[in-house]
């Protein structure tokens, strides 16, 4: 999503005692299940991650074309908190992506409900731009899809993408997601409304997208 639903000043409380154990409990409500992919490890977020996401999210090339993150350690420690309290509210979840073999977090995915249940959500994402165009984003997000429509029941999965974040619509594209319609000056960014291109996957078209690789070993010539 490009605008993030959290908003700072409607949040004041920050979480203490964040959980630091893994979570195996198949209720997502009562904490997040560890995903693993081949690069990545997608786990809960703890207030402790909250200076490497500063660090890394705040720059200008990963917030150009999203809404303004927190400003300050604290405020990520804050969003933190959300985060949490949201995900065992049952409306959205928000998991923390690490490398696999180091535990600091590099970036977020997002999802949120747009109806109770979960049936229509959309989702959103940034990643430290040390990390971008590593495979980091394509492992993470199919994690994230298979939660989305294994786990979390989303028939219909929304993203908004700036047009003018060629990442982000690239990004979008390769996973296969559709543009369904062009939000004309839809996102009040930086004193100026850009447009946004809406972006869907279908829970039918994930499960059945073609999974092969998309290169096929030559034969050996002896
Ligand atoms: C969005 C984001 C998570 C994607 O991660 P990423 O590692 O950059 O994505 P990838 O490199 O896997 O895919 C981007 C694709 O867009 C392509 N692309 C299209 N237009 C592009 C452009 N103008 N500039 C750069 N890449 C572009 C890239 O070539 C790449 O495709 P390829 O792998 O086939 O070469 C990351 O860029 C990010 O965090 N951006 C800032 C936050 C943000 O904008 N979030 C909202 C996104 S809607």
């Amino acid at each position: 999503m490009e605008q993030m639903p959290y908003r700072p000043e409607l949040d004041l409380a920050v979480m203490t005692g964040t959980p630091t154990t893994e979570v195996t409990s198949s209720d997502w409500r009562t904490g997040l299940p560890t995903l693993r992919g081949g690069q990545v490890v997608l786990r809960e977020l703890r207030a402790s991650d909250a200076p490497s996401l500063f660090a890394l999210l705040t720059t200008e090339e990963v917030s150009r074309f999203i809404s303004p993150p927190p400003s300050t350690v604290e405020g990520f420690e804050r969003f933190i908190a959300w985060t949490l309290r949201q995900r065992t509210a049952g409306a959205y979840v928000c998991f923390a992506v690490t490398l696999k073999g180091y535990d600091t977090a590099i970036g977020i995915f997002q999802v949120r409900q747009l109806e109770p249940g979960f049936g229509t959500a959309e989702w959103g994402f940034a990643i430290g731009s040390d990390f971008w165009g590593t495979g980091v984003f394509q492992d993470g997000a199919e994690l994230v899809l298979d939660f989305a429509f294994e786990t979390l029941g989303v028939h219909r999965l929304e993203a908004r993408a700036a047009v003018l974040n060629g990442r982000g619509n690239g990004a979008l594209q390769k996973l296969g997601a559709v543009q369904e319609a062009l939000l004309r000056r839809s996102f009040h960014h930086k004193g100026q409304y850009l447009d946004q291109a809406l972006y869907t996957i279908l829970d039918q078209d994930w499960f059945a997208r073609d999974t092969t690789p998309s290169f096929v070993a030559a034969p050996r010539v002896h």
